[in-house]
């Protein structure tokens, strides 16, 4: 028999659960997507019920937090219905907290059902302000529906995060408007450091790796940062800014000064379960839930020795001269 909960073998509960529920998005980030990919068939795809079902499981098993991503979680079809079903968790107090991350394109149409659902935070990603720019890296995306979006969310009375990767040479010039934005709206911002995903060529990325360390320095020549105790089990540290008593965050994936409290496992939108986004291991989920239809015995005990097989930390490495350690994964693949 296995425990209820979820263990790995470096005594890490495993509680946060993040679901990337379709490879698809209606935007092509230069350093996510290449201009012309190719999606799986929908056959692949877990069905809706197939992810209630996946998701339940892991509730049942002690995740208390769930995070649906994509590819754009927000354009696949009925996932507002898939959502709204999924509640009865938050309802019944299993489930802490449901919560998205977003491009932010669909966010008018869907923010007041969200905030409906019990949904009360999300994070939605935006790395300028500037129209054109905007335009170069999406490559598809339009910035005024982005922040129409964002405006319909607040609207909503949800709390947005705006997530930021840090482009050098692309968006170093907008940190402090980006930082004073964000403060003008209400909104946490957070700064990632761009990841050595997808097989897209190097002199395709817009901009260059910005460190945290960079960044923040830049940041300390205006403003006095407080660093804050809280920590998410993630990449992500936060510091304070004394000044206006705005949270700032920095996601450093690249460093493994988070692995050791690692919180979280990462399923794809065809059920595969990653139990760390820097290696290659993952656990076929979907083939226990379609192969017995009536019992969760099976895939429970997939998930079980799934977490079993939770690696100590990843390898990516940017300090030497090539990088190491790429994984030639898509970002929509794994949801980020
Ligand atoms: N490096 C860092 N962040 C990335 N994202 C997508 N691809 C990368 C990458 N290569 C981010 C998006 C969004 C989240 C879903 O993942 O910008 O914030
Ligand atoms: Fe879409 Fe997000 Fe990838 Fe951009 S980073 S292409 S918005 S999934």
């Amino acid at each position: 028999m296995y425990p209820p909960v979820l263990v790995d073998p470096f005594k890490r509960s495993i509680n946060y659960l993040r679901v990337s529920v379709t490879d698809r998005c209606d935007f092509r980030c230069v350093y996510c997507m290449s201009e012309h990919m190719t999606f799986l068939p929908k056959r692949e795809l877990l069905t809706l019920e197939e992810l209630d079902r996946l998701c339940s499981a892991f509730v049942h098993l002690g995740v208390r937090k769930i995070r649906i991503t994509g590819g754009e979680p927000l354009v696949r079809r009925g996932i507002l219905d898939f959502m709204r079903r999924f509640s009865r968790h938050l309802d019944s107090g299993l489930l802490d907290e449901l919560t998205v991350t977003t491009n932010g394109s669909q966010l008018r149409r869907f923010a007041t059902q969200l905030h409906q659902l019990g949904m009360r935070r999300i994070n939605v990603s935006l790395d300028t302000l500037n129209q054109s720019k905007f335009s170069r890296v999406t490559r598809w995306g339009r910035l005024p529906q982005v922040l129409d979006g964002i405006d319909a969310a607040l609207e909503a009375g949800l709390r947005v995060k705006i997530n930021t990767v840090a482009l050098k040479g692309f968006n170093e010039d907008e940190l402090f408007n980006l930082v004073s934005w964000c403060r003008q709206m209400d909104m946490d911002i957070t700064f990632i450091e761009v990841m050595p995903m997808g097989d897209i060529a190097d002199e395709d990325r817009i901009g260059q790796y910005w460190s945290m360390r960079d960044l923040r320095a830049q940041l300390s020549t205006v403003y006095s940062l407080t660093d804050l105790a809280e920590r998410t089990g993630g990449p992500a540290r936060y510091v304070r800014v004394e000044e206006t008593g705005q949270k700032i965050g920095f996601i450093t994936p690249l460093s493994h000064n988070f692995c050791e409290s690692c919180n979280r496992v990462r399923l794809t939108c065809k059920g595969e379960l990653y139990m760390c986004l820097g290696q290659e291991d993952s656990a076929d989920l979907r083939k226990p839930l379609r192969d017995h239809p009536s019992s969760d015995t099976p895939l429970i005990a997939a998930i079980h020795e799934a977490i079993a097989r939770k690696p100590k930390g990843h390898d990516f490495d940017y300090s030497r001269q090539v990088v190491a350690g790429n994984v030639t994964r898509h970002m929509s693949h794994t949801g980020g």
